[in-house]
């Protein structure tokens, strides 16, 4: 059976990570990797494992994650399932696990699904990608939060080999015996 990796990202990165978590299970499992904001009804049974990736901006995932969440709450809670967030305040090591990192935390209180595994990745910062709005609010906020303030910069914070690990226990995560 296949596993399911579904994702909600606005810039790529958390699509980036999707992908590369999705090739390293292919050595072992077939995925199906879906955008979690274009899909429409999903048949969860056909899957073995589901994992989920979201990022944040102005402090909140994307909607369409707990809409998806309360819809299929029952189901999920029944599987080896996964979740994984994207952020910047997660650059800071201290600020990179589901305890530390206020946006998962929060999340996992509110939340209906309790994933089985869950990881906290830093993203991206990509300055002369952002719309000029967008740019002011982000160094706005990195010179607060001590970060880089030069917007000719792209720093990709993402430490690959913790979602390397990430994905080798997602590889291993199976339905409770
Ligand atoms: C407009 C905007 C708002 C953001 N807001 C936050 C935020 O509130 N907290 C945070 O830690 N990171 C924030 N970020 C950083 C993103 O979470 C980070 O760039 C991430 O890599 C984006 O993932 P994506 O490319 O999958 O959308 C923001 C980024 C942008 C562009």
């Amino acid at each position: 059976m296949k596993a399911l990796i579904l994702y909600s990202s606005r810039d790529g990165q958390t699509r980036a990570i999707a992908s590369y978590i999705a090739n390293k299970l292919q050595n072992t499992q077939n995925c199906d990797v879906f955008d979690l904001q274009q899909i429409e009804a999903i048949e969860l049974e056909q899957y073995q494992k589901v994992l989920i990736g979201a990022s944040v901006r102005y402090g909140h995932f994307s909607p369409a994650l707990m809409k998806f969440v309360k819809r299929h709450a029952v189901q999920l809670n029944q599987m080896p399932s996964a979740f994984f967030a994207v952020n910047l305040t997660a650059r800071k090591p201290e600020k990179r696990s589901p305890q530390t990192n206020a946006y998962t935390r929060k999340f996992l209180l509110s939340s209906p699904w309790q994933p089985k595994q869950c990881a906290v990745f830093a993203g991206a910062l990509r300055y002369p990608r952002y719309r000029w709005f967008d740019r002011v609010m982000i160094r706005f906020i990195m010179k607060m939060t001590g970060g880089e303030t030069d917007t000719s910069k792209e720093v990709e914070y993402t430490d690959w080999q913790q979602v390397d690990y990430f994905a080798q226990e997602l590889s291993r995560l199976q339905y409770e015996k």
